[in-house]
This record gives structure tokens, C-alpha cells and sequence, in this order.
């Protein structure tokens, strides 16, 4: 999805922001494809270690910070990633961080698709790793079709396998900030 977001030649202008980026694994992808990337996560031991194998250089810069409450500021160039970080911040984190970002080119968002609880045997391995994953916040996938001051553009699910075994099913999404507020952006 972060491929199709933008012409190759234009992508230099615009910005990665990895929020929850935990060791840096989109650095290299987003460099690669001709981004400039920004890593941001709470836990300064993951930035360090970022720092360390991606550089921090100009085109490539990593953050301690929390994502919700965080200096850092979200334009018109951003794309920003959430990459197995929603199921981390609870209902009111994510609704204050969406605000802080309203202003953004676009959004993916990469989470768990919560297990079917109609299938307890086929969800038991899933919903074990999940719970293993520290993931408090693992939601029903309809709430990512209506996130707020957001448009759903894309979607499309993918299993995460080990050895042919499927651990988890994720889904990855494509926003646009509403087309009323970045009307309202534009005009002001
Ligand atoms: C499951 S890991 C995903 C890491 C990375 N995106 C990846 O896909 O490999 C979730 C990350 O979100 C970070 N995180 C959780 N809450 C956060 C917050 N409020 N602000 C910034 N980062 C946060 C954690 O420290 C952790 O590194």
C-alpha cells in the first residue's frame, strides 16, 4: 500500500511516520522505496537500538516519545503507519492521536483481525498470541471501518504464518483524512 501512495518521483517530498515503530523495521523498506522516514515509540531501548542499525540521519530519524502525547508534528506530507501499534492504545489514546494527525497525507493501519469467536478451536492459537502480545486493545474490525475523520480507501487481510501454521490473521488499511476537514485545511 505505501508503494501505490504516491509516484516514485514525488516521494522524496513525502514522510514515513511509523508511530509505535519498535525496532525500526520499516526504516529500511521506506529509505528503499524513497521516502524520508520518522520512527516514533515509547520505549527509548527500541529507538536506541534503531538508531544503531538504521543511522540517524536526515532522511532517516528515530523518536523516544509517547505517540499521544508527543511534541511532534503531523502536515500535509506525512504518511503515517501504524504498524501492530493500535492494539496498544486504548479507545481514548487512539481518538487523541487521530485528531493529532487529522492534518496528514494518509494513514495505513496494520492490526490483528480479531479472531471469530464463533470458531473457538480455529481462534485458540490466534487468540493465545494475541493475549501473548500484550494486545489489550485488539478490536472487532469494524471499528477500523469508521475511524474517526478518516476514509476507508483500501483493505485487505493476510495471514502471519510460522512453518505453514497461521499465527494470526492481520489486516492493513488505507485512510484519507475526511474530505471535509482537509477541505477545511486547504481553504484556511
Ligand atoms: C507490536 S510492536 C510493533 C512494532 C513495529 N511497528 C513492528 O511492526 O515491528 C508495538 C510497538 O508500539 C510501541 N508503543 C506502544 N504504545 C505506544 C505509545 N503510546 N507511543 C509510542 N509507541 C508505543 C511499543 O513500544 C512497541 O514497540
Amino acid at each position: 500500500m505505501l508503494e501505490q501512495f504516491c509516484l516514485r518521483k514525488d516521494r522524496p517530498r513525502y514522510r514515513v511516520v511509523d508511530i509505535g515503530c519498535g525496532s525500526g523495521l520499516l526504516a529500511q523498506t521506506a529509505r528503499d522505496l524513497g521516502f524520508v522516514y520518522l520512527g516514533i515509540d515509547n520505549d527509548p531501548g527500541r529507538i536506541e537500538y534503531s538508531r544503531e542499525t538504521y543511522g540517524d540521519a536526515p532522511r532517516v530519524t528515530f523518536l523516544a516519545e509517547n505517540c499521544v502525547l508527543g511534541s511532534f508534528e503531523i502536515g500535509e506530507r506525512d504518511i503515517v503507519i501504524l504498524n501492530g501499534a493500535a492494539h496498544h492504545l486504548s479507545d481514548t489514546q487512539m481518538k487523541t492521536l487521530l485528531a493529532k494527525i487529522s492534518l496528514c497525507a494518509g494513514m495505513i493501519i496494520a492490526d490483528h483481525l480479531k479472531v471469530d469467536q464463533g470458531h473457538p478451536l480455529h481462534a485458540f492459537l490466534p487468540s493465545v498470541l494475541q493475549t501473548l502480545d500484550f494486545g489489550d486493545f485488539v478490536r472487532p474490525f469494524r471499528y477500523f471501518e469508521a475511524l474517526w475523520g478518516f476514509t476507508l480507501r483500501d483493505s485487505e487481510a493476510f495471514p502471519i504464518d510460522l512453518a505453514s501454521i497461521t499465527l494470526w490473521t492481520y489486516f492493513c488499511n488505507l485512510y484519507y483524512p475526511a474530505a471535509g476537514r482537509r477541505e477545511t485545511h486547504e481553504n484556511s
